[in-house]
């Protein structure tokens, strides 16, 4: 199993996930600055792996800063708040992970040195209670795939594995259990233009645990759906609306489409940390724009004419009614019943 992000030798580990497959290399990070930067360049991504990273910033800038007074501190807490919160706006689990560090800076009594002290604790927390949610994802999963065939087929879209998370994975998370209980016979991943999240990273993912794998391009989705070669298809998410419309990486949308005109279940597997009970809808869910070169350029070639105009947005919006059930930690709930867990003790 691989660790995208892990606390080593008083810094922050991440593997570089630019770099995969074809090179695995790690970046120590030891101050805030640094890891605001690997996030926007996406040397760690996916929602609750930056959630987590975002955490462990929040440590890096709160031990940089020198005073005893604990009213400077949270201002300039605040400030590396900022910074972090600055990266990427679409996945939820960033400005969740930064709330919840900035909360236990407010709320912890005593000196300045304590305060640090329990936010270093808060971000291992963090760190540790996803990887726990993802195998709960995993494993709650496997009630609600399709009984037949014995052995099926998952489509997955992006990279929500072991890579997205502090490890297991919300999507990957719910093969990995499958693959484990004898129930998955091959996992189909779409390459996921532009950045290739799904050829890259979801494909290094299952060449290392053994678990077959196929690659396709985007667009050949809905053929293999009407060829019958897929059974279910799992996706991660990075932000969820209250009403259970969920933004996920661009192209999403079009497999759900896909999904639905064949009549195969399509499912979010994402923690609850993921839904912005803020939100009534979707269409108030932020979309990141990147850069236009994720488009036009592959490796150091550059594929369209001059003079031609991009749009490159890099998530897209599935609408609830295309969502079979959304898989959380607490189990897997149709879209119109997640209000009801604000509601609930859970959470
Ligand atoms: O732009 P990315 O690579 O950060 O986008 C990642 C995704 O869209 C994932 O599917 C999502 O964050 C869920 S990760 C468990």
């Amino acid at each position: 199993m691989v660790y995208p992000v892990i606390w080593h030798n008083n810094s922050v580990s991440l593997i570089d996930q630019t770099r995969l497959p074809n090179e695995y290399t790690v970046v120590e990070i030891h101050r805030s600055e640094d890891m605001a930067q690997a996030i926007k360049t996406m040397i760690v991504r996916g929602a609750p792996a930056i959630g987590v990273a975002a955490a462990y910033g929040m440590y890096l800038g709160a031990r940089e800063i020198e005073t005893t007074d604990t009213r400077e501190f949270w201002e300039r807490l605040e400030k590396v708040a900022q910074l972090l919160r600055s990266t990427r706006p679409t996945a939820v689990n960033l400005f969740w992970a930064i709330s919840r560090m900035m909360k236990t800076a407010y709320e912890t009594p005593g000196t300045v040195e304590d305060i640090k002290q329990n936010l270093f604790q808060t971000a291992q927390a963090i760190n540790a209670e996803d990887l726990q949610t993802c195998q709960a994802i995993g494993d709650h999963g496997l009630a609600v795939l399709p009984t037949t065939p014995e052995k099926m087929t998952i489509l997955t879209h992006c990279n929500a594995g072991a890579l997205a998370t502090a490890g297991y994975g919300t999507a990957l998370g719910v093969v990995r259990s499958a693959w484990r209980e004898g129930r998955l016979e091959r996992v189909f991943a779409d390459e996921t233009r532009p950045r290739l999240q799904g050829a890259k990273l979801t494909a290094w993912e299952c060449v290392q645990e053994n678990i077959p794998v196929t690659v396709i391009t985007d667009n050949m989705a809905a053929h293999c759906m009407k060829q019958g070669l897929i059974h279910a298809v799992v996706v991660g998410a990075d932000r969820i609306a209250a009403n259970g419309d969920t933004a996920n990486k661009i192209g999403t949308y079009s497999v759900a489409i896909a999904a639905k005109a064949h009549d195969i279940p399509f499912f979010v597997a994402a923690p609850l940390s993921t839904v912005d009970f803020e939100l009534t809808d979707g269409s108030q869910i932020p979309i990141e724009e990147r850069n236009p070169v994720e488009i036009y350029q592959v490796g150091n070639t550059i594929l369209t004419p001059a003079g031609v105009d991009f749009y490159n947005p890099a998530f897209d919006v599935t609408p609830a009614n295309l969502i079979t059930a959304i898989i959380t930690e607490h189990g897997a709930f149709t879209p119109d019943n997640l209000v009801k867990l604000q509601s609930s003790s859970v959470i």
